[in-house]
């Protein structure tokens, strides 16, 4: 196991890697906490969560509402829970957003710390402090930032982790490769997804160079006054189209991605477009899929990062380098035209 300590704007969060699950006892004991995961991972590692105050989830982004909330603040209630309580999220990012949220505001806030059990949650979710829930179509539209005290990655829980999930974590990772690691762009051509899968030491090496990159950029600008805004690509319009034809999460940001790398080429001189799309192809996602664009223009434009005007678009100079780009909403709908 290797720790590393990393200081956000007003606290330190502790990153345990090639953890052990049973690890946690000694960062929050058993008698003060309490675990919030889903029906899926408590019915595959039941042994983990032996003696251990558990609430369990229905699995799913459906349950990321304030329904989920009230359930879990009464069953807080029920086991007594208070201030000195710990909160652990063992799951998925739609785990992880619940567990920190509900950490935020019960008792106007308590400490808490991520297991993330998905290759999405370890790369991305589980980092960076927002946590939040849907309302409606919208997404993530009501939430906090707010640092867990600790993130641990045992990366034995992906043994069980269906090829869909696969895919989601490495939309993610494409992502970083794009907008900020153009050597780890490379290492995504050269290999394949099974390659990782069967690989533990290299994947173990490409989960902790992501949750790097992105701690980096987070631990830079926690409160997304700038560089965090490069985080978003493919996530302006994946976010739109996600909920409305279903989408996984990692489906929805490779077609916003790969839209992204066609509007970068036509305002930015971005040459890699086709790069992108290959990579994004190489690991099972879906590229240029049709969409209703008028309808996604309409979700996109309640999108809560938008001032009336304009929005903050993340395109690619190159491969490696994502930039910010406003564009006017006008703007946005005329090119959307086109797909
Ligand atoms: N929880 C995900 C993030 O902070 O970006």
């Amino acid at each position: 196991m290797k720790k590393r300590t990393f200081t956000f704007s007003n606290t330190s969060v502790d990153y345990f890697f090639d953890a052990d699950f049973s690890h946690v006892e000694k960062l929050a004991p058993k008698e003060n906490a309490v675990i919030i995961t889903d029906e899926h991972i408590f019915a595959k590692h039941k042994k983990k969560f032996k003696g251990w105050n558990t609430i369990v989830l229905k699995p799913g982004e459906q349950y990321k509402v304030q329904q989920t909330v009230d359930v879990v603040v009464d069953q807080l209630i029920a086991f007594g829970a208070d201030r000195k309580t710990t909160l652990i999220g063992v799951g998925g990012g739609v785990v992880t957003d619940i567990t920190g949220y509900v950490a935020g505001i019960y008792m106007r806030g308590i400490r808490f710390g991520f297991a993330p059990t998905s290759l999405l949650a370890m790369v991305d979710a589980s980092i960076g402090g927002k946590n939040g829930i849907d309302v409606g179509v919208y997404k993530n539209m009501v939430g906090l930032i707010r640092q867990p005290s600790f993130l641990l990655f045992d990366i034995s829980f992906l043994k069980s982790l269906p090829k869909t999930e696969w895919q989601n974590g490495f939309a993610e990772i494409i992502k970083h490769a794009c907008i900020k690691d153009a050597v780890m762009f490379r290492l995504l051509q050269k290999h394949k997804l099974s390659d990782f899968q069967k690989d533990p030491e290299l994947l173990a090496s490409l989960i902790e160079q992501n949750v790097l990159i992105k701690t980096k950029v987070v631990v830079g600008d926690e409160f997304e006054q700038g560089e965090r805004k490069l985080l978003n690509y493919g996530h302006t319009l994946g976010h739109a189209i996600e909920n409305m034809y279903e989408l996984s999460h990692g489906q929805a940001i490779s077609i916003g991605m790969t839209y992204a790398a066609v509007m970068s080429q036509q305002l930015k001189h971005f040459t890699g477009a086709e790069l992108v799309v290959n990579v994004l192809e190489k690991y099972g996602l879906p590229t240029f899929a049709k969409f209703n664009t008028k309808k996604a223009f309409k979700i996109l434009m309640m999108d809560k990062k938008k001032d009336n005007v304009s929005i903050n678009y993340i395109l690619l100079e190159k491969i490696g380098k994502g930039v910010i780009q406003p564009l006017l909403l006008v703007q946005i709908q005329d090119i959307f035209k086109q797909f």
